[in-house]
């Protein structure tokens, strides 16, 4: 099977040293990927900035703002099976990047920001993508619906949501706790190292692939 697998924040510059982030580890998308791998599966792994090592196999794509990973997923997803939206991506990016470093000029500044190209939000309609669709919802309340929101606004087969909120459970840890949204129902995997939720969600998505393909 070919997997696309996103993931890490993006970086959207502000001027030649500032940025804007969304917080992310990237670690629960880069144990997917190697959870991939270890399947037997083909993974080309599109990712922002992050302290952690590529996994072995694995194809690697850096990129930096959300507009670069966009373009790299347009480019690969008309070839994948399977792809899973991990990247925790800007919404919105600044209008202008200055050219030398702003100085502190005023007590206050505006910054003019526009709207971020929604990927996953275009792998259906904009990228015409047939596979397996899977993206992920990093909430802090109304888990299960804002994730259920997503799974049928971005054309999704499942949503993986986490409570981002939670200390155990949130952007550093090696831990998580997800609830899984499916057109027709909700599942719950309890708290473990993000390693055993990465090869049990492997599992999840092979299923409802080999079922969207048996149907
Ligand atoms: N995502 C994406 N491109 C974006 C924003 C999000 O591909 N520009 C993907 C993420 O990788 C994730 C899913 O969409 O799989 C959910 O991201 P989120 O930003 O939480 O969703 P939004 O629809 O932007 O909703 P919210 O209003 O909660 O920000």
């Amino acid at each position: 099977m070919n997997v696309l697998v996103t993931a890490g924040p993006t970086r959207e510059p502000i001027d030649p040293v500032r940025f804007l982030t969304n917080r992310s580890s990237g670690k629960m998308g880069y144990a997917l990927a190697h959870a991939f791998i270890h399947a037997g599966h083909h993974v080309l792994l599109v990712s922002g900035p992050t302290d952690l090592d590529v996994p072995d196999y694995v194809d690697f794509i850096p990129v930096t703002t959300a507009a670069e990973m966009n373009e790299v997923v347009a480019q690969h997803i008309g070839r994948m099976d399977i792809a899973v939206f991990v990247a925790a991506v800007a919404d919105y990016t600044p209008v202008l990047t200055e050219a030398q470093k702003i100085k502190k000029d005023g007590d206050r500044m505006t910054i003019e920001l526009v709207k971020t190209p929604d990927i996953l939000g275009s792998a259906r309609n904009t990228f015409g993508f047939g596979g397996t669709l899977v993206g992920f919802a990093a909430e802090t309340e109304n888990l299960e619906e804002n994730a259920r929101k997503k799974l049928v606004g971005k054309s999704c087969d499942l949503v993986i949501g986490n409570d981002v909120s939670s200390p155990a459970h949130g952007f550093d840890s090696d831990r998580n706790e997800v609830v899984l949204v499916y057109p027709d129902r909700t599942e719950f995997i309890s708290s473990a190292p993000k390693s055993e939720i990465a090869h049990d969600l492997v599992d999840v998505i092979l299923e409802i692939h080999r079922t969207k393909e048996s149907s």
